[in-house]
């Protein structure tokens, strides 16, 4: 580009190295928090399309105590068992917090620690208010949609207390191209949020299906858009291919498994007296995968402003010099 100046300089020159511990243990038990919250995040479906939401009529409390089992029968074994397993998430999020602002050295990522024990908190307290008000559709969905926000944290933070991420100087390469990448990456997270939160409306009967299925092309267009520049662009960076990759096939599978829910549960369960186990399995992973895709996105978007940051170009005052910072 005439008249403008490329600054040989690499983010991890500009930030110079602080050394950074890193903690194994941490790092681990941030990894198995993640893999928990997703068995949560399936525990949690299972109770929506079992149509269980209600089995268990009180909360805080279950059946008027708070340590007692109750019988483990019909919706009871879904909407008790996601409780347990939520008690269980929210334990493991309080020493995740704990554990994270007494050995870290980052303070953003012991705040990050501190936000993912507030979500949890709201998730909880959502749940308890979708039960207490007979599960109107604002509430169950915003609590599926916190639920998919609590997963990109947990996973943020495994990625962030990754070895590779506390040890690795990235050698950052400036993106020029308009839209950037990191752009696109954001428009990916907005456009399935938007797709997430048509979809729990329409599961939890507050809206027709035909958004949701209408979304999903423009879901498609937009992620494809962004996977085939990631890879295009920078197939030798690792960290940015290996998501965009993943993100690609979680959103083809995701497509299938929505014409699947689509057909199980809008063409076959309309008149269905109660459900029935293809619309359970399908709606379920369809739930999962979205999860994963979620997630995935947000890891691309992570990596890509770390090894691929957006260029800003500047005019120099007095010059006609355009230098390039970032
Ligand atoms: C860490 C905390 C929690 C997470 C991550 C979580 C996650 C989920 C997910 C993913 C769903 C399925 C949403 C859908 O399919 O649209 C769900 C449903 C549900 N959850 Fe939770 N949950 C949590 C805590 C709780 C708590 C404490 C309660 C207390 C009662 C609760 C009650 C429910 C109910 C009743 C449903 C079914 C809603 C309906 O069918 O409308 N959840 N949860
Ligand atoms: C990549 C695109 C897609 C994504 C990311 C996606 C995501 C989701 C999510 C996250 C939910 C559940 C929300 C919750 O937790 O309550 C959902 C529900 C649903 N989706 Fe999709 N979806 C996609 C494409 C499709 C397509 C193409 C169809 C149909 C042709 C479809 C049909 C459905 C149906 C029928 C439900 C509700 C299931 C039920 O009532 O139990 N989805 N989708």
């Amino acid at each position: 580009m005439p008249g403008v100046a490329v600054l040989p300089v690499s983010l991890g020159a500009i930030v110079k190295s602080i050394e950074l511990p890193y903690h194994r243990g941490l790092h681990r038990f941030a990894v198995f928090t993640a893999c928990a919250t997703l068995a949560l995040i399936v525990a949690g479906a299972l109770v929506t399309s079992n149509d269980a939401g209600l089995s268990v009529p009180d909360w805080p409390t279950s059946f008027g105590s708070f340590y007692k089992m109750p019988q483990m029968v019909g919706g009871i074994k879904y909407e008790h068992s996601h409780r347990m397993v939520a008690e269980f998430i929210g334990l493991l999020t309080i020493i995740l917090a704990v554990w994270t602002w007494r050995v870290e050295k980052r303070r953003w990522l012991r705040v990050l620690g501190l936000a993912a024990l507030a979500t949890v908190i709201t998730q909880g307290i959502l749940g308890g208010l979708t039960v207490l008000l007979f599960l109107p559709a604002p509430i169950s969905s915003a609590h599926a949609a916190v639920a998919q926000t609590f997963f990109c944290i947990a996973v943020a933070i495994a990625v962030f207390t990754g070895r590779r991420w506390v040890q690795e100087q990235p050698r950052a390469e400036f993106d020029h191209r308009r839209p950037a990448l990191f752009t696109l990456t954001l428009l990916s997270i907005f456009v399935l949020y938007v797709q997430l939160i048509l979809g729990a409306m329409f599961r939890h009967h507050g809206l027709s299906w035909w958004p949701h299925v209408i979304n999903a092309a423009v879901v498609a267009f937009v992620l494809a858009w962004t996977a085939v520049r990631a890879i295009s662009v920078y197939p030798e960076v690792d960290a940015v291919r290996r998501p965009a990759i993943a993100m690609l096939g979680l959103m083809v599978a995701q497509l299938c498994l929505g014409f699947l829910a689509f057909i199980t549960r809008v063409m076959w369960g309309r008149d269905a007296a109660q459900p029935e186990l293809p619309m359970v399995v399908s709606t379920v992973v369809h739930v999962a995968v979205g999860a994963l895709l979620l997630a995935t996105t947000v890891v691309l978007a992570i990596q890509v402003w770390r090894y691929v940051p957006v260029a800003f170009e500047e005019r120099v005052p007095g010059t006609d010099q355009k230098p390039v910072a970032a």
